[in-house]
């Protein structure tokens, strides 16, 4: 059964449109500065032209995948977004649910508006992984791991590229603020206690002045961020590096917990990232939302997946970033990706109808996945490698 008002992604994005305040729109759908990696992301893989095989017997088409230990039903997951109860009253329960019955893994940000607990617990033994911005602060950064290890996360994604944030105009000029009955859940709790009881923001304080001082005499400018956390605040952590919080994490979340990195877009960080020993890469731009001129990532696939190939440790390279239709994954797939992530097209199918719309945004990609999979002749996700697709230069474009 189809929903007959909706039948494509492009179709999902402006049914979603309607359905939501300008603010949310903004901040969902909008890059940095002029937005044209944003538009780049989803524009390159239209460079990509498929070369379809026939005869081949494809009355048996498997398009699942392994991750995490489970089986998938495609090669796509729901990238982490952060705050999606502004989509709507469900957010990212109704986005688990989705993922639930779509046998879909889901990425949950940081910045939820549902707590890690509770997404998990709509998850039950479906797998989930955890975004994470790794604080300044540690402390906050190892408590949160801890939950999510307890709560039976199989990984976490350390997004890398966000030192600093990307310069977001519409939410410069929006003044972009969460709304008083929504709140980032998996933070600022009353129960955030440490072991003697001792509240979490009068510790941080009191670490943050002896921080301060110590740092005064390194670099008297850097002051780490203070009081309430938030994703503005927070989320950009201007001081890590490859040797030190790498290193710290896996020593966090291994064995129980694989640690990836989201926000690699370079051969040379490919590389590095083999080097320190992380479980999987996503060549991700952060939707485009972060420094705006980077390469699509589609565009920079390839040379990350050259770079790992060459390893003598085989680990999973994904990508993200504008993914907006089956053939689309087919491409990333062809060019040597292991598995790709969705973003904003889930958004959208929250502000359409909930779970209800979470699940149509799947659906629609994943029939278009097998479609293009039997129109290409391949029946097995394994085989889809360079040879069916062909890039036109600029005169084909
Ligand atoms: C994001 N993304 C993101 N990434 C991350 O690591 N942590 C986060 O909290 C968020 N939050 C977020 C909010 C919104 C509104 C968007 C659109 C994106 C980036 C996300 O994980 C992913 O990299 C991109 O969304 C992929 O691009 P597409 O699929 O949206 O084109």
């Amino acid at each position: 059964p189809h929903d007959l008002n909706c039948l494509t992604i492009s179709e999902l994005e402006k049914l979603a449109a309607d359905r939501m305040d300008k603010q949310t729109r903004d901040y969902y759908n909008e890059g940095a500065d002029s937005g044209s990696t944003l538009a780049e992301n989803i524009a390159a893989y239209q460079k990509y032209r498929i070369r379809p095989r026939v005869l081949r017997d494809i009355s048996s088409i498997d398009t699942s995948v392994n991750i995490f230990g489970h089986r998938n039903s495609i090669p796509l997951g729901v990238a982490p977004t952060a705050m999606q109860c502004l989509a709507h009253d469900d957010g990212e329960l109704a986005t688990a649910r989705a993922c639930k019955q779509m046998g879909v893994v889901m990425g949950l940000s940081s910045f939820s508006t549902t707590s890690l607990e509770d997404v998990k617990g709509a998850l039950g033994e479906h797998p989930g992984a955890l975004q994470l911005y790794l604080f300044e602060e540690r402390e906050h950064s190892r408590k949160l791991i801890q939950r999510a290890k307890k709560a039976g996360y199989k990984a976490v994604m350390l997004t890398v590229d966000t030192p600093v944030l990307g310069r977001r105009n519409l939410e410069i000029r929006n003044q972009f603020k969460l709304p008083s009955h929504l709140k980032v859940a998996n933070f600022n709790r009353d129960d955030d206690d440490d072991d003697q009881g001792v509240k979490i923001k009068d510790k941080i304080a009191s670490t943050n002045e002896g921080r301060k001082r110590s740092s005064e005499t390194e670099s008297p400018k850097r002051t780490p961020p203070t009081g309430p956390i938030t994703f503005h605040t927070h989320a950009p952590n201007p001081t890590l590096n490859w040797e030190r919080d790498i290193t710290w994490l896996q020593s966090q979340c291994h064995p129980e917990m694989q640690v990836w990195v989201k926000g690699i877009a370079t051969a040379e960080d490919a590389l590095l990232a083999c080097h320190h020993g992380v479980d999987g890469i996503i060549v991700s731009n952060h939707g485009g939302r972060q420094l705006n001129g980077a390469l699509a990532t589609i565009d920079a696939l390839p040379e990350v997946v050259e770079a790992v190939r060459s390893q003598s440790k085989n680990i999973p390279v994904h990508i993200d970033g504008g993914v907006r239709h089956g053939t689309d994954v087919f491409k990333a797939l062809a060019l040597g990706a292991d598995f790709v992530w969705v973003g904003r097209p889930v958004l959208w199918g929250l502000a359409y109808k909930g779970q209800e719309g979470v699940e149509l945004a799947l659906k629609l990609l994943e029939d278009e996945f097998r479609l293009c999979m039997g129109l290409a002749g391949v029946t097995r996700v394994e085989d889809i490698g360079k040879e069916y697709l062909v890039k036109m230069d600029r005169s084909g474009f």
